[in-house]
């Protein structure tokens, strides 16, 4: 789809806004659900292309569900009825979209099933690294063999098969891959552990156990034994804090602007924008008001500043990874200096973000210095409207989508946005919704 999204400079960001769901918690429940041992109901399931691919594929695995508010291709509250661990052998290949979640996380769950399987994607995902799951999941045993024209990538073959519980030290902060060994341990007979180098999001850790499943934490070490029971369980899903990020970026470094974003997750291993703008200057509140399955949720309230550039520090990276595009339009427009370095994971995103943020912002006229793990913003930049691309990219579609909106002159057009529809059905509304406030 290439949709256009054109934006003009607004003086300020104003109202209430409540996001989608969120997209790591919805795809960890349609594959926690589909594994547990009855009748789930989950509400505000992320209806994004993403997610129902993963929750499609779980139907092709044999799970059934039924929706109960929005549509088949776009599930906002449904009934997933658990499997009880007996997925049976699909009879197509399953198509993971633009999601390296879906891939990786599901992986891990097919490697220890009974039978074959193949896991496919568009052309981004086919072109993003697999040998990260492949490798602590051929250490427990499994066969996978990555056939795509780039070596280690998908469409991934994976022969089922009795899986043995391992000890596995990452060497990168990823989430995907801490759950795809942890989900793979479930299947396993003994005890798993996985120690991170850097905490990443524990959306796996607080579903499972809400799913009735022990997991260790101690520290960055994680650990569960296999062979646990999958109890079914409801969930809410909270809204998207990498979502909202957009619109609290766009409210706190406009000074004028007051935004209430209701029903948005406030996991600490997610909120670490917050905390950065909070150290640029930024006015910003927020309030946990439910903690039902372990994630809290609740509003974030914004007043808008002028902001000042800082460092960011390298633990917080993995903890504001999707966050860095938009973050950096925040640096393009504060005073000073922002440094970003320490995020060569950003390399191996959707697109190469490093490269595909520092292009948008330099058309944009900002200065700003490329490394191979980060960049360097000159801030107080009048960022002018461009003509732009997303890259395929959703992420640095609504972020530039943004910097058009902060622009001090001229249009913004994004070309390529229908990317959008992978983690924010509903931005363009919410974009033409912002001006009549
Ligand atoms: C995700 C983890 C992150 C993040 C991605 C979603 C998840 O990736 O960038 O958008 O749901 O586990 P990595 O774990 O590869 O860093």
């Amino acid at each position: 789809m290439s949709d256009t999204i054109k934006v003009s400079p607004i003086e300020a960001i104003k109202g209430e806004l409540a996001v989608p769901g969120d997209k790591s918690i919805s795809h960890r429940v349609a594959i926690l659900a589909g594994l547990s041992d009855g009748p789930c109901r989950v509400e505000n399931f992320l209806p994004s292309e993403d997610c129902v691919n993963t929750l499609r594929a779980m139907g092709q695995l044999g799970v059934r569900y039924e929706v109960e508010r929005g549509t088949e291709d776009a599930p906002l509250d449904l009934i997933i009825h658990g499997c009880k661990g007996a997925l049976r052998a699909p009879t197509v290949e399953l198509d993971c979209g633009n999601s390296g979640t879906g891939m990786r996380l599901l992986a891990g769950v097919l490697a220890a099933q009974k039978f074959d399987s193949v896991l496919t994607g568009d052309d981004s995902l086919s072109s993003r690294p697999m040998g990260r799951i492949m490798k602590p999941l051929e250490e427990m045993g499994a066969k996978l063999d990555a056939r795509g024209a780039k070596p280690g990538c998908a469409p991934l073959h994976i022969t089922g098969g009795e899986l043995e519980s391992i000890i596995y030290e990452m060497p990168m902060a990823s989430a995907q891959v801490k759950s795809a060994v942890l989900l793979a341990g479930l299947f396993a007979p003994d005890k798993t552990t996985v120690i991170q180098p850097a905490t990443t999001r524990d959306h796996s850790e607080r579903l499972l156990n809400a799913f009735g499943v022990t997991v260790m934490t101690e520290g960055n070490t994680i650990s569960l034994y296999g062979q646990q029971r999958i109890r079914s369980c409801d969930v809410v899903v909270p809204g998207d804090i990498s979502s909202a990020a957009f619109w609290i970026v766009a409210a706190a470094c406009r000074p004028g602007s007051k935004l209430l974003i209701t029903n948005v997750g406030l996991n600490p291993t997610r909120t670490g924008l917050i905390n950065v703008l909070i150290r640029m200057g930024a006015h910003i509140k927020d309030v946990v008001l439910h903690d039902d399955g372990g994630e809290p949720r609740g509003n974030i309230e914004v007043v808008g500043q002028e902001l000042h550039g800082v460092e960011i520090l390298p633990e917080e990276i993995p903890n504001l990874i999707d966050e860095v595009p938009i973050l950096a339009v925040a640096g393009a427009l504060a005073k000073g200096k922002m440094t970003i370095r320490n995020a060569e994971e950003l390399r191996v995103k959707e697109t190469d973000r490093i490269e595909t943020t520092v292009t948008n912002l330099r058309e944009m006229g900002v200065e700003v210095e490329e490394f191979e793990d980060g960049m360097i913003i000159q801030g107080g930049a009048s960022l002018k409207g461009a003509a732009l691309k997303s890259f395929g990219d959703h992420r640095i579609a609504m972020a530039f989508a943004m910097a058009g909106l902060l622009a001090e002159s001229g249009t913004t057009t994004i070309e390529d946005t229908g990317c959008v529809n992978t983690s924010y059905p509903g931005f363009a509304d919410h974009l033409k919704d912002i001006r009549k406030r």
